[in-house]
């Protein structure tokens, strides 16, 4: 990780000339005791915008080996038909009733389908990961109070969450390991720095988050809200309160959130825009500490606070494509509040990006392999 010289210590970057951090150095950290062996893969749900995601990313991976990619309605298709990014994959889509047996098996179904199936993936595979909501949440409770309640209860507590910035120590040798939803996930990245400084108690400190999300989130099959005509030129509230990633943000990071979505008109992308109220005075220095102490040594955060520019503060479509997720922070002293900056590429740091990195620190691969690329610029919304 760089940093500007002018602006490394914690209140000479007021300012906000340069104060920008990033993750070059950080990017080559690798496991020293990393396998280099080949891993059998599957992806249940191919043809889907996660789907497709994973197969991107894992057809480019130099320890994965994508042997199965499932879909009903596209069954012996070629995947290029599907996602024609990747018209050069030499992989047809097969019924997800025939799994075949693999190593790592990635679940990119619609929320519902792998807590009804979770026993036939984990006998398919040594390792599940399940991109969907099904296993994030610790207990049946929660499930109860914001979902339709569990099939298979009994997996919570096997289940590891996926985010290896807040759970990296207990993701290796996970069997099942749950992906973050990409909305918690851009929240979590850019809250989880306070709260672990002390900045924000548990008990007291009050947070509202604002998050601008891309139509891919929706899914392939995103309905009438996230067609075209409809989405485009759209501010809309669609999850004013009570979205479902409001219980996995309190669960993962200890406190109460008070959270609202719009759906907005960009592809890709999650921008979580986060007013915290500390309750004691926080200066400039005590959030570069507590930002770089957290993501210092992290290989895709990157901290973009007040830099120079056009972009000043985080953005989802410099990430847009990439693992890489942007954090970054301002102080309004006369209100008692931080406002924080969060932006990640929704299917990429938001679902398939971080289901590979956690695959990879659970199977002991080099943290970022298969994961070390950037996005595009200059490109159209993301
Ligand atoms: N999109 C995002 O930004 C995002 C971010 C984070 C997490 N997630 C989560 O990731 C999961 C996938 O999301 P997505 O956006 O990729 O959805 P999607 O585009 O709608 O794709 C869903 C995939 O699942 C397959 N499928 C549907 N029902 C199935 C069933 N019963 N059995 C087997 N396969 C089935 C579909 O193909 P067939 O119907 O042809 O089988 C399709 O390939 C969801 O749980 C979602 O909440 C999505």
């Amino acid at each position: 990780m760089t940093v500007d010289a002018d602006t490394a210590g914690g209140d000479a970057a007021v300012d906000g000339d340069a104060a920008e951090l990033t993750d070059t150095d950080a990017s080559t950290e690798t496991n020293p005791a990393a396998s280099t062996e080949s891993h059998s893969a599957s992806v249940v749900g191919g043809t889907g915008f996660t789907g497709g995601e994973l197969l991107r990313i894992l057809s480019g991976h130099p320890s994965f080996d994508v042997v199965q990619a499932t879909s009903r309605s596209a069954d012996n298709m070629t995947v290029g038909r599907s996602h024609p990014n990747l018209r050069g994959l030499d992989l047809r889509f097969s019924d997800p009733a025939d799994l075949e047996s693999v190593d790592v098996l990635f679940a990119a179904t619609p929320h519902g389908v792998s807590m009804e199936r979770i026993d036939e993936f984990l006998a398919a595979a040594d390792t599940v990961v399940d991109l969907s909501a099904d296993f994030r949440l610790p207990d049946a409770d929660a499930y109860d109070e914001w979902y339709d309640g569990h099939a298979s209860p009994e997996y919570l507590d096997r289940a590891e969450y996926a985010l290896p910035e807040l759970n990296r120590e207990n993701l290796p040798g996970a069997d099942l390991i749950a992906a973050g939803g990409c909305n918690a996930t851009a929240t979590i990245l850019g809250v989880k720095p306070l709260v672990d400084e002390g900045i924000l108690a548990p008990d007291t400190g009050e947070v509202v988050v604002d998050v601008k999300v891309g139509s891919s989130e929706g899914g392939a099959g995103g309905g009438a809200a996230s067609s075209h005509p409809e989405r485009s030129g759209v501010v809309r509230p669609y999850a004013p309160t009570g979205h479902r990633h409001e219980a996995e943000i309190e669960a993962y990071l200890g406190l109460s959130v008070s959270f609202t979505v719009h759906a907005v008109d960009m592809v890709r992308g999650a921008s979580a825009t986060c007013h915290v109220f500390p309750d004691a005075p926080v200066s400039k220095g005590d959030l570069w500490g507590a930002y770089r102490g957290a993501y210092a040594d992290e290989p895709f955060m990157r901290i973009v606070s007040g830099g120079g520019g056009v972009y000043r503060y985080p953005e989802p479509k410099a990430v847009a494509g990439s693992n890489h997720g942007e954090v970054g922070f301002e102080l309004d002293p006369g209100n008692r509040r931080v406002v924080v900056f969060s932006a990640i590429d929704n299917m990429t740091k938001g679902s398939a990006g971080q289901a590979v990195h956690a695959a990879n620190v659970a199977l002991g691969l080099p943290e970022t392999a298969g994961l070390e690329f950037d996005g595009l610029h200059p490109v159209g919304a993301p």
